[in-house]
């Protein structure tokens, strides 16, 4: 199925708590600035705590039951500041929302993805709820609200106000800003805990997986990825890199978007069919920090692929993590962390997994 091309944000409308629009837009819900379009699901927890939140009068926090109070800014609650080592990926979401998202770029890739990912069929998700972290501006997030599921979805960092405008239609969504080592969550109490492209990511991949799996209910399924061994890093690349990282990250983010903006206009003048064009492209994907994918995405034609290659590169200068993990070793540490039924297969961005956590006793007699 292909989504079509969607430019929707959540409108403000003073004085009308939720007002629903057109027929056609009936499950979109319009909002009043400084009111929250988000039901606070059951599952949220104050991580000190663990009690249940409610908001503050004038909405502008939340409070825990033993009174903790969470900043609740442009709609969406803080449960860590955007200074950290992910604000690079923050910036980067906010200047690319929607690129990457399938409803934009009118194709299948992530909705495909995630299909592969989940085993193969997006029913595993429908009417089940649905941890995600790491959700970036969205483009998983909303496959699975068009999906049915109901989605609590957090980022680290501040991508998770591109994350809000486009996918805050939905009343089954709720997003936060928080960090997988302290999220504010209930253990135990999601169908699915979804991870894609964020583990490699993090400071300690292990911990990360382990963290992840305290969230899943009884049988409840676990999905993530993880670069492999494979994942291609030319001298450039990591010269690169290893010198932006140490600056302040809105000037990394300046500079790396500077220089691949104007790297991809050389290497447009190679995506063609022309001949002998093909061994150019070929020296360029070698020894250019760009990341070109003309030879992957074709279908995206030449102007979102050179948007693409842009945030891609960005993404992979400015991450200050970046682990490698084989399919051997993910395995292994989702057995460490008790699950069964694993699965794991080179696939996608490196390494594919999902995982279940085992039944309770009563589950398996019934
Ligand atoms: C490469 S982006 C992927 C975003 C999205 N899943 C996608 O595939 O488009 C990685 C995301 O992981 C987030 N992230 C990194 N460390 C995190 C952490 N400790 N807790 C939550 N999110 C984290 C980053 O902020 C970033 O948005
Ligand atoms: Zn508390």
């Amino acid at each position: 199925m292909v989504i079509s091309r969607s430019t929707s944000t959540c409108i403000s409308v003073p004085g009308v708590n939720k007002l629903k629009r057109t027929d056609q837009d009936s499950d979109r819900v319009f909002v009043p600035p400084g009111e929250s379009a988000m039901t606070l699901p059951p599952e949220l927890r104050c991580v000190i705590h663990q009690r249940q939140f409610s908001e503050s009068g004038d909405r502008s926090a939340l409070i825990c039951e033993e009174g903790c109070r969470v900043p609740v800014v442009n709609n969406i609650p803080r449960f860590v500041s955007s200074e950290n080592y992910a604000a690079a990926f923050g910036l980067q979401w906010n200047v690319f929302k929607k690129q990457m998202l399938d409803s934009f770029s009118g194709t299948t890739i992530f909705r495909d993805r995630l299909i592969g990912c989940l085993g193969g069929s997006l029913d595993v998700v429908r009417n089940k709820k649905v941890l995600e972290v790491g959700c970036g501006a969205g483009p998983f997030t909303e496959v699975l609200l068009s999906a049915g599921a109901t989605v609590f979805a957090c980022d680290l960092s501040n991508a998770v106000e591109a994350n809000y405008e486009n996918c805050c239609h939905s009343s089954k969504y709720f997003v936060c800003q928080a960090d997988v080592y302290a999220l504010p969550a209930q253990p135990n109490s999601f169908d699915v805990v979804l991870c894609l492209g964020v583990v490699q990511h993090t400071p300690d991949p292990e911990k990360t997986i382990a963290t992840l799996a305290r969230y899943l209910k009884p049988d409840g399924l676990l999905v993530i990825d993880h670069y492999s061994p494979s994942y291609p890093r030319p001298f450039s690349r990591r010269i690169l890199r290893a010198f932006l990282l140490r600056l302040p990250s809105s000037l990394t983010t300046k500079i790396t978007l500077g220089l691949a903006r104007t790297l991809v206009q050389v290497h447009k003048l190679t995506w063609n069919q022309r001949r002998g064009v093909w061994r150019v492209r070929r020296f360029l994907q070698f020894h250019s920090p760009l990341v070109d994918q003309y030879d992957d995405l074709p279908q995206l034609g030449p102007e979102l692929l050179g948007e693409w290659s842009v945030v891609i590169t960005h993404d992979t200068l400015t991450d200050h993590y970046k682990h490698l993990r084989s399919v051997e070793q993910i395995s292994a540490c989702l057995a460490e962390c008790g699950l069964t039924q694993i699965e794991t297969y080179y696939g996608g961005n490196g390494v594919e997994a999902r995982a279940r956590r085992p039944m309770s006793k009563v589950q398996a007699k019934a």
